[in-house]
């Protein structure tokens, strides 16, 4: 089996993988509640507390599949993008097992295990196919030709959608992060009582800010008892937005390069609007949209793996 290790970002994360694709455990132990009071992570704390939880969550991993690290054949965990320094907690517990048991390592980008969602049992794709990447971090149009080739079709030119949802929780006076959150309230609201703009910027490229700003205009005024009174109402209009422009890209650069099929992944494809949205798309299961193992150990399948000593020198990346 293959083990994967996620800690990209405020996600402890460890799942043991068949080499067909067949989950056997999948932990995740979020950090998010330490998180919330600052209203976003705080990378020295969320490393901090990787290292506390990265030994549990890899041994919880290993006993919820019923195996062993005997059972482990190679090691797949994230080499970057995402915080350096949890990113460093990661990879070093990685080549720590790696070494002690001789086995080999791949180092995965976030990105692609996003992507490697998609391979996974029951219902795995197959390259080729347009994907949308919508994470808290990035949202990426990419045109997906083999395991390991994609090309970047359109990305944000500021914000991420997901970066979108969780300013505009924010501003509703949601927690942190706030995406899932809207998404629920959203289904109590009229999608169309406010008429947020979608920023129209060339080619295939995205842009959120403005959707942003026009909320602060739109909530500014309103006294806690108005907000209270409309924040369904706000909610639903500004995940409308996101959701049009999201579906409105995906639509042209399918058109563009005549792809067959359409995949949605990232934490934002858990959206419900975005989901009931596109509903011939292949959707990332709920379980793998927001940051997990199992996506890590699925791109590790494909991966090149190193042997030792070579896996030593690989450092974490912050940015692609
Ligand atoms: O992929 P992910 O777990 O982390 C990154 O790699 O960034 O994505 C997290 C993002 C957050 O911004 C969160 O608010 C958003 O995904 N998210 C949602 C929903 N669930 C999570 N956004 C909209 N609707 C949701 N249901
Ligand atoms: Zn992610």
């Amino acid at each position: 089996m293959i083990l994967g290790i996620e800690t990209s970002c405020d996600e402890t994360a460890a799942a043991l993988v068949t080499p067909e694709g067949g989950i056997r455990s999948n932990v995740v132990s979020s950090q998010a509640d330490l998180h919330a009071r600052y209203g976003g992570v705080v990378p020295e704390v969320a490393s901090r507390r990787h290292l506390e939880l990265i030994s549990p969550v890899v041994r919880e991993a290993l006993a919820e599949a019923g195996a062993s690290l005997d059972d482990v054949d190679r090691i797949a965990v994230t080499q970057g993008p995402g915080l350096i320094g949890a990113l460093l907690v990661g990879l070093a517990a990685a080549k720590a097992l790696a070494w002690s048991r001789r086995l080999p390592l791949v180092p995965v980008d976030h990105l692609r295990g996003h992507v490697a969602s998609l391979y996974l049992e029951p219902d795995p794709l197959e390259p080729p196919f347009l994907c949308l990447l919508a994470s808290g971090g990035h949202t990426l149009l990419l045109d997906v030709r083999g395991y390991h080739d994609e090309r970047v079709l359109g990305t944000t030119l500021d914000d991420a959608a997901g970066e979108a949802f969780d300013k505009g929780a924010r501003l509703l006076g949601l927690g942190y992060p706030g995406g899932g959150e809207l998404d629920r309230i959203a289904r109590e609201g009229d999608p169309d009582a406010y008429g947020f703009p979608v920023a129209r910027v060339p080619g295939l490229d995205f842009s959120f800010s403005g959707l942003k700003t026009a909320l602060l205009y739109a909530t500014r005024d309103l006294s806690p008892g108005e907000l209270d009174a409309r924040r369904a109402d706000l909610a639903a209009s500004y995940q409308h937005a996101i959701v049009r422009a999201l579906v409105q890209r995906v639509r042209e650069a399918a058109a563009r390069t005549g792809a067959g099929r359409v995949a949605v992944v990232g934490g934002v494809a858990a959206n419900s609007e975005l989901r009931a949205s596109l509903p011939d798309a292949a959707l990332a299961p709920l379980p793998l949209c927001t940051d997990n193992a199992a996506m890590i150990a699925s791109a590790g399948r494909f991966g090149r793996a190193i042997r030792y000593p070579g896996y030593l020198g690989l450092d974490a990346y912050a940015s692609r």
